[in-house]
């Protein structure tokens, strides 16, 4: 299937990973790279050494085929980590939250290809402005950080408004989703919570198995920190609060807990969430959900813990491989057009 996703990032079907925090590493994105779509790694807690690794290791795995790195602002370490993608000239730059018109000058001349995640059109067409080659874009459908608009309406409402490629997200997991999303507007689709329900997902069994029984209500917007609505999966014993003052205990185990991630002192590690509130506004609150985030996602206790999930999960009920995902979403796509002409004619 050729779409102006494929053409630009050189792939050859129009799917790509999501960059999860914890999930999307190496082995993640070797599968869905190998399989023609983009892999896309989040180095969330890495060092400097520790993402120049994984790209080598990736790069060893999937020869000349591109992959890319996502970055969020306010990720521990992030000069160093941006350092890292330009020298290793890691062929596409992801970016939450918009991408700075300053890194796409850094990019750009080593040919490299710059595509910023967002959530509303003001954002996308500010990514345009500034150079961007395409835009990801996540309705409120789906896991983990989500915009307050719907995909059926924002993707739409981006792709008019915009010229880049579109490249959808929020609720998609098979070919319905991917001949739903071109028919919308978009060039392609980038899943989350699907690819973290693969045998090449790093997220324990159980929480595979909690997304595959699952239903779409369950993955709920908390209400963990005020402006950044969360979709997630919440343990029957995981009691989530509104703002860390009702906690102040959990967000000390928290720093301690990302510090030691990290590889820092705990008092660096404040010092790094003190500057990212500054300079990006990250609530300080995102600290005291290390604790619970690392039980549910990392040491797979979904009921003491929590785990970022999209409303997807509802139609999730099998552990593939990233080969099976690709091949039979755009097999069912390309069957679900054909059927449509069909229709039309
Ligand atoms: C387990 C999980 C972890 C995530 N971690 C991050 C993250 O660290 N940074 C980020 O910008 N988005 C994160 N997201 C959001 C995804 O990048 C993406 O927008 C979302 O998964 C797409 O919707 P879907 O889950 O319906 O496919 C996460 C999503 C999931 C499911």
């Amino acid at each position: 299937m050729k779409t102006r996703m494929t053409e630009l990032l050189g792939i050859k079907h129009p799917i790509a990973l999501a960059c999860m925090g914890s999930v999307s590493t190496a082995p993640l994105v070797i599968g869905v790279t190998n399989a023609g779509g983009l892999g896309l790694l989040n180095p969330l807690n890495f060092t400097a050494d520790m993402l120049r690794e994984e790209i080598r290791k990736i790069r060893d795995s999937v020869g000349n085929k591109p992959f890319g790195v996502g970055l969020i602002p306010h990720m521990p370490r992030y000069p160093e980590l941006v350092k890292v993608i330009l020298e290793e000239k890691v062929p596409v730059v992801n970016h939450g939250m918009g991408i700075p018109a300053e890194l796409l000058n850094q990019i750009k001349p080593l040919g490299l290809i710059g595509i910023p995640s967002v959530g509303r059109v003001q954002q996308a067409i500010r990514a345009e402005r500034d150079g961007a080659a395409a835009v990801m874009v996540a309705g409120h459908e789906a896991g983990g950080d989500c915009g307050p608009i719907g995909s059926a309406v924002l993707i739409p409402q981006v792709a008019e408004s915009v010229k880049i490629p579109v490249i959808a997200a929020g609720g998609f997991c098979d070919g319905r989703g991917l001949a739903g999303a071109l028919a919308l507007g978009a060039d392609g689709i980038y899943m989350g919570t699907r690819f973290a329900a693969t045998q090449e997902s790093p997220v324990p069994l159980s929480v595979k198995q909690r997304i595959c029984n699952a239903k779409a209500e369950e993955a709920r917007v908390t209400n963990m920190a005020k402006h950044f609505p969360l979709r997630a999966i919440v343990g029957k014993k995981a009691r989530l609060y509104p703002g860390w003052q009702y906690m102040p205990w959990e967000m000390i185990r928290g720093v301690i807990i990302s510090a030691r991630l990290t590889k820092v002192s705990p008092l660096e590690y404040w010092r790094m969430a003190l500057a990212a509130r500054r300079e990006y506004g990250t609530p300080l609150h995102f600290l005291s959900l290390q604790d619970k985030g690392q039980k549910g996602l990392v040491q797979g206790d979904v009921d003491r813990g929590f785990f970022p999930a999209g409303q997807v999960v509802g139609r999730l009920h099998d552990i593939p491989t990233c080969q099976e995902v690709i091949e039979r979403t755009v097999a069912q796509a390309e069957e679900i057009i054909k059927s449509m002409q069909a229709t039309a004619d």
